[in-house]
């Protein structure tokens, strides 16, 4: 058979935020880029981003970068790597200014300045009074953001692959990684890029979870991939849980409801965050306000007739501000909670909404892997950013506001990295046949007719199985339990069939190679769970209810190959700061 063959300098893999950042960044220095995505690209998950961006502008407030690098680190449980988040930190203004030039509409103060809103964990002076650092385009921020990066892409002339499914990476025989097999929805047809270099930009795996607030098709591909290529995935035991899901549904209602004056009361009618976090109150960060919801829930005080959710009270802040600055979040609540926030409050619980883990890599972008010889060295070719990729600046809890500062400033500099890379790498180098068979064969085995077990079935099961034994709170009984459930379900993977064998559109297939990638890092989440014996960030283990620095102060690596958890140490060096050095975090 023969497979149609492209060849570009630059694959990238995803067209979220970090993917079109970093394509624009690309095509505007010339390079021959192309942009792989399986859904069109203002469909990305990025759109769904609501409530803002976070930069140290001071614009409402005093504020500047410094206090954002500090808030960051703590925000992170000290698990952040401090070099990273001082570079984003320091980036941060500049990318938004950026942004307002590419034609993201902000809200506007009446000074004509963009408008900030204060988000969790926020301060001044190093853990002072709160500050307002979150750029917002009204409650959505990412729609704004992803449609202008699009249309400059297209100015740009970057070139889009529409619903193309990225199935595996491809290598030489020396390991450097030289693009994709993917295939085309439409016609089914397989097709090689090969690229000089590779970004994957595939964003979080939030469908590992049934209740979540992400898109269908935030599966993991990119993560899974890496962890197909051999590169071990980074500190997946850290996923973060959104405080105000919908109840029972999971859509997102932003923390700028928080910010604009919102706030939770529990089945009493009690302002209960005042007694978890007395100065920040509901802007704690996101892993103590689901905490406490969790709590408030399992000791009986939640609302309604199962007691199973609390209430988001922000009528009181008036028609004008919610028409204004969180119309989506009203539409959201009148559509699926048949509420409307101007009257009544909303009904929301934790859901699981953003991967802190993922690819490892350092702040140029480029994927590390431990070898032999080095803790810690670059896979050539090989670049990762966004949600997808572990840098770390979130560590082991992300602040609200800092994934679309994220997803730009490590899409430009993978990009500017690149770019460098490609002056001094200007042929294509031969391809590996054997990569290639691989990819297909991983592609051909959804071919087969013998199985009894559906991609639905084992879905639902997985999600369940990973909401029941991996959610806010762990022990390790119950995560135990979750890893014997979790390998028996890939092991059902096995006898899985479709009864679809067309070619054209046979979305089917599609939802089968998402399963596998959410299966792979389904055994990657709970194993590394089971092995942290601390409790950090959103990680907290019942039964060892205290940070422990002397021990955990470290990074997880998950490798796939032999199913181990290994570690490496936390970057606490800044670039040009002194370290924040840990201490006890408290709101
Ligand atoms: O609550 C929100 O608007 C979500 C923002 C984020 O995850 O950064």
């Amino acid at each position: 058979m023969t497979i149609a063959h492209r060849k570009f300098d630059t694959l990238i893999i995803g067209a979220g935020g970090g993917g079109l950042r970093a394509a624009l960044q690309l095509a505007r220095a010339e390079a021959h880029v192309a942009v792989v995505s399986k859904v069109f690209p203002t469909r990305s998950h990025t759109v769904a981003a609501q409530g803002g961006v976070n930069a140290a502008l001071a614009n409402v407030l005093p504020d500047n970068w410094h206090w954002h690098m500090f808030d960051t680190v703590k925000g992170s449980d000290y698990l952040g790597d401090q070099d990273a988040i001082e570079y984003m930190c320091r980036a941060a203004p500049r990318i938004v200014y950026e942004l307002e030039h590419f034609g993201v509409p902000f809200s506007r103060l009446d000074n004509g300045k963009i408008y900030q809103r204060p988000f969790g964990g926020q301060s001044r002076d190093f853990g002072g009074e709160q500050v307002a650092r979150t750029c917002a385009a009204a409650d959505r921020t990412g729609h704004a953001i992803l449609h202008s990066l699009y249309q400059q892409n297209i100015k740009s002339r970057t070139h889009f692959f529409d619903e193309y499914f990225a199935v595996d990476l491809l290598k030489d025989d020396e390991g450097n990684i030289l693009g994709a097999l993917v295939f085309d929805i439409a016609s089914g047809e397989p097709m090689i890029i090969e690229a000089k270099t590779t970004l994957i930009a595939t964003g979080g795996a939030g469908q590992l979870f049934r209740t979540n607030t992400n898109a269908l098709i935030n599966t993991g591909d990119g993560i899974a991939m890496a962890l197909r290529a051999g590169i071990p995935v980074q500190d997946m035991e850290f996923f973060q849980f959104h405080p105000t899901g919908i109840a029972g549904k999971g859509m997102l209602i932003s923390e700028g409801t928080r910010g604009e004056g919102g706030y939770l009361v529990n089945g009493e009618g009690e302002r209960f965050m005042e007694r978890y976090a007395p100065r920040a109150k509901d802007l704690a960060s996101r892993d103590v306000v689901s905490r406490a919801i969790a709590i408030e829930l399992r000791e009986g005080r939640g609302c309604g007739p199962e007691k199973d959710h609390v209430l988001l009270k922000v009528d009181h802040v008036g028609e004008e501000v919610i028409r204004k600055r969180l119309p989506g979040i009203r539409d959201l609540s009148m559509t699926f909670a048949h509420i409307d926030p101007i009257d009544a409050p909303i009904p929301v619980a934790p859901t699981a909404h953003y991967t802190m883990g993922g690819i490892p890599t350092n702040r140029f972008g480029q994927v590390v892997t431990p070898l032999d010889t080095a803790p810690e060295e670059p896979v050539p070719g090989l670049y990762a950013a966004g949600e997808c990729a572990c840098v770390s600046v979130h560590g082991a809890n992300r602040l609200g506001g800092n994934s679309l500062l994220d997803i730009l400033v490590f899409g430009r500099a993978a990009a500017n990295h690149i770019i460098d890379h490609l002056k001094h790498n200007r042929h294509h180098r031969p391809l590996n046949q054997a990569s290639v068979d691989q990819a297909m064969a991983r592609l051909e085995r959804w071919d087969r007719t013998d199985g009894s077990e559906t991609v639905d079935g084992l879905r639902s099961e997985l999600q369940q199985a990973m909401e029941t034994y991996c959610g806010v709170f762990r022990t390790e009984e119950v995560l135990r339990e979750g890893l014997e459930k979790v390998s028996e379900l890939e092991q059902r993977m096995d006898q899985v069939a479709l009864h679809d064998h067309s070619r054209v559109f046979n979305t089917a297939r599609v939802e089968a190679m998402e399963l596998e990638n959410l299966m792979g890092l389904a055994l990657a989440t709970v194993s590394s769970a089971l092995a942290r014996t601390e409790s950090r960030g959103a990680h907290s283990r019942i039964d060892y209810p205290d940070r422990d620095d002397v021990n955990w102060m470290k990074h997880s690596l998950y490798f796939h190959d032999d199913r181990q958890v290994d570690y490496k140490p936390v970057r606490l060096k800044p670039v040009s700061v002194d370290s924040f050095p840990p201490k006890e975090r408290v709101y």
